[in-house]
């Protein structure tokens, strides 16, 4: 449950939906799915072997497993760097999702009407801001902050099963609302009638850097979390269940969205604004019990938020702690105030200093960028060959069987097939064709 909880969430409700958007709905759709199933959900069980077998983070978790081929740690720490811009990151989003709570529950959203324009601008005030995008990013850092330093870990856990839950059934609710909107049927058909023509190399890449960032595979996360699975568990069957929960959840978020979209006259290429343009239209519609439904959605959407940083921070501690011996409370303190300070930033990238580029492109894009697009398929990359390649056969044998106590007769040649020449061949591809193009 805790992994669901790092794989589902801003990830599949704002970031899908907008990506999706970006490069083609339908067909975008049909390239993420093949990506998932057969790259991230055989990363992730790879990276689950990885951890448990070794008990160790990233870094020393690959060193262990081949003493003599000390190099292969390299993979981990582009993991580790991969996760501490993902968490810088992620805390400006969800401040921006801790915003809207406030905006739903003091009635400022609900006084925008359905009046689309009125909507994105507020969404571009608000972000573009320095105050309240900061003030509520400190919010929600604090927030985590005060959940890992009392250890109520478990407790955020019991609250995500209860949660989760509840927001696949809300966003249910919203996907019926916004079908029945006016002039609906053009989002369905964006959705099923894929346009490949605008599927450039680029937006491969893009599906691809998708899938791993929404199955939170690709940075390490999965090889701390593997380290913390029962010996008994079925690893095969977990990383099944995460991955089909989490595409599920996406799925129905662009559901829930393209509908919206073009019954608003909004551009479904409308970039990271997206759903915060158009889910306050959607619940506006919804007449009175309008600001009920997006108070709550906001609020399940933070907690969604909550449970993928805290996993994010998690690795980030673990492993800081396994190579420096700090204590874990000071780590987390570390890393939340380091995230946080370049969270600023990344911030003010959306307003003072949006004219601030480096490579041509705002701080923000470029954290996005570097967060899906380039980090995570390097580092699937190296974890894969080295899961496919490099690691003991044995090893993985051990794990998958859980000691030769589950039949392995079909998975097993299955996870080794797709692991040494599919993903790998895969990932090399994408990697170099949309680098190129
Ligand atoms: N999977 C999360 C999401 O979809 O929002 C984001 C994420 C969490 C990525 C944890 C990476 C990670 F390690």
């Amino acid at each position: 449950m805790a992994a669901v909880g790092s794989a589902v969430g801003l990830g599949n409700i704002w970031r899908f939906p907008y990506i999706c958007g970006k490069y083609g709905g339908g067909a975008f759709i049909i390239a993420y799915l093949a990506f998932v199933f057969l790259l991230g959900s055989v990363l992730m069980m790879a990276e689950f072997i990885i951890g448990r077998r070794s008990q160790h983070t990233p870094v020393l978790a690959f060193r262990a497993l081949c003493p003599d081929k000390k190099g292969w740690g390299l993979v981990g720490v582009i993991g580790i760097i991969t996760s501490f811009i993902i968490l810088s990151h992620y805390l400006v989003l969800s401040g921006w999702t801790t915003g809207y709570i406030w905006h739903s529950v003091s009635g400022a959203l609900s006084a925008l009407g359905t009046d689309a324009d009125a909507i994105t601008a507020f969404f571009s005030q608000f972000t573009s801001a320095v105050g309240s995008p900061l003030l509520f990013l400190g919010i929600f850092s604090v927030l985590c902050l005060i959940i890992i330093l009392c250890g109520v870990q478990k407790g955020i856990e019991n609250i995500s099963k209860l949660l989760m839950p509840l927001l696949v059934i809300l966003i249910l609710v919203l996907c019926v609302r916004s079908i029945t909107l006016p002039n609906a049927k053009a989002g369905v058909d964006y959705i099923l009638a894929p346009a490949f023509s605008k599927l450039t190399g680029e937006g491969i890449l893009a599906a691809l850097g998708q899938a791993l960032f929404s199955l939170s595979v690709g940075m390490g996360v999965m090889i701390v979390y593997g380290s913390y699975i029962p010996a008994n568990d079925n690893i095969f069957k977990t990383a099944m269940w995460i991955t089909v929960c989490d595409t599920l959840i996406a799925l129905l978020a662009s559901l829930a969205i393209f509908p919206a979209v073009f019954s608003c006259g909004l551009d479904p290429a409308g970039g990271p604004g997206l759903v915060f343009c158009v889910l306050p239209n959607v619940f506006n519609s919804m007449g009175g019990t309008g600001v009920f439904f997006s108070s709550l959605f906001f609020i399940l959407l933070m907690v969604a938020a909550l449970t993928s940083s805290i996993s994010l921070l998690e690795a980030l501690t673990a492993w800081f702690c396994e190579h420096t011996g700090a204590s874990r409370k000071m780590s987390a303190i570390l890393f939340f105030a380091l995230t946080s300070i370049i969270g600023v930033f990344i911030s003010l990238s959306m307003g003072v200093l949006n004219d601030f580029k480096i490579l041509g492109y705002t701080i923000f894009d470029l954290v996005d960028r570097l967060e899906s697009i380039y980090l995570p398929p390097l580092c699937a990359l190296g974890t894969i060959i080295f899961f496919g390649w490099v690691m003991p056969e044995k090893d993985i044998k051990d794990e998958l069987s859980n000691h030769g106590s589950i039949a392995i007769n079909v998975t097993y040649p299955l996870l080794r097939f797709l692991a040494r020449y599919i993903a790998p061949l895969g990932l090399l591809i994408v990697l170099i064709s949309g680098i190129l193009s």
